[in-house]
């Protein structure tokens, strides 16, 4: 499968249904406090995409037949919980910290992003772990310019993770998106021994740095969507899609 360019028409498309998973992302920082049950904010998602006329993207999704289809329009991924945590009847308490992990798709195009926050007061590791995702996740972002390559955004956001000492997740990363919610290119959130992909206006990504404070390893639940540290440390994921552009710095369509 190839990378497929997007028109500015497109592109145009996809700022929308980006605006729409960012917006409901700061709602849901906004809800977040101790006591507020995940399926509350899984039927505030549903509300909001029937409100903005958003489809559904991760509900019923399947990426081979080892996995059944996700159930819910978020992911919701605590402490421990790298990612896919599937929203369940249990409430955040105070210094939790939780990844809520959105896509939507409207008029055909998928927005997909990501964000960790604390629950009330979180601890000093906790806050250095959320400090550090997410300026990794920028450092991303300003690398992916027009005339450079892939291997130039997993290297800033591998040298923005580094001097602090966590573990960057393997075998997770990024992805083009479109009308699909994973298209070529996968991104990896290190360095890779290619160029990789070359960085053309028009391509768009999903960019989206996992880390862990102890060790790198991860394995997955029972349940088989659920990701989890194996030495059950603290662990973040942080999430934009972004359009290069020509000449400048990317345009972050999720960013609300
Ligand atoms: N942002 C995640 C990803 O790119 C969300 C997918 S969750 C799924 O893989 F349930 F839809 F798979
Ligand atoms: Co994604």
């Amino acid at each position: 499968m190839a990378v497929k360019l997007k028109s500015r028409d497109e592109i145009r498309v996809m700022r929308e249904a980006g605006q729409i998973v960012g917006q409901t992302l700061e709602r849901i920082r906004e809800m977040v406090r101790p006591g507020v049950n995940l399926l509350e904010i899984e039927s505030f998602v549903r509300d909001e995409f029937a409100r903005r006329g958003a489809k559904e993207t991760f509900r019923n999704y399947s990426p081979g037949p080892k996995y059944p289809p996700y159930p819910s329009n978020i992911c919701i991924s605590i402490n421990d919980q790298l990612v896919h945590g599937i929203p369940r009847d249990r409430t955040l308490r105070e210094g939790d910290i939780a990844s809520f992990d959105l896509g939507a798709t409207y008029k055909g195009y998928v927005g997909d992003a990501a964000i960790t926050v604390g629950v009330g007061e979180i601890s000093d590791d906790a806050k250095k772990l959320l400090q550090v995702t997410e300026d990794s996740l920028w450092a991303g972002i300003r690398a992916a310019r027009s005339g450079r390559h892939l291997n130039d955004i997993c290297g800033a956001i591998e040298d923005a993770i580094k001097p602090s000492g966590f573990s960057i997740v393997k075998g997770y990363g990024g992805h083009g998106v479109g009308r699909d919610m994973h298209e070529e290119p996968h991104v990896q959130n290190h360095r890779m021994r290619f160029r990789g992909t070359p960085l053309n206006p028009g391509l768009v990504l999903a960019l989206e740095p996992m880390v862990n404070i102890g060790a790198p390893e991860v394995y997955e639940e029972s349940d088989h969507w659920t990701v989890r540290t194996k030495d059950g440390s603290l662990c973040c994921h942080f999430e934009h899609t972004i359009a290069i552009r020509d000449g400048e710095e990317a345009e972050v369509l999720t960013l609300p």
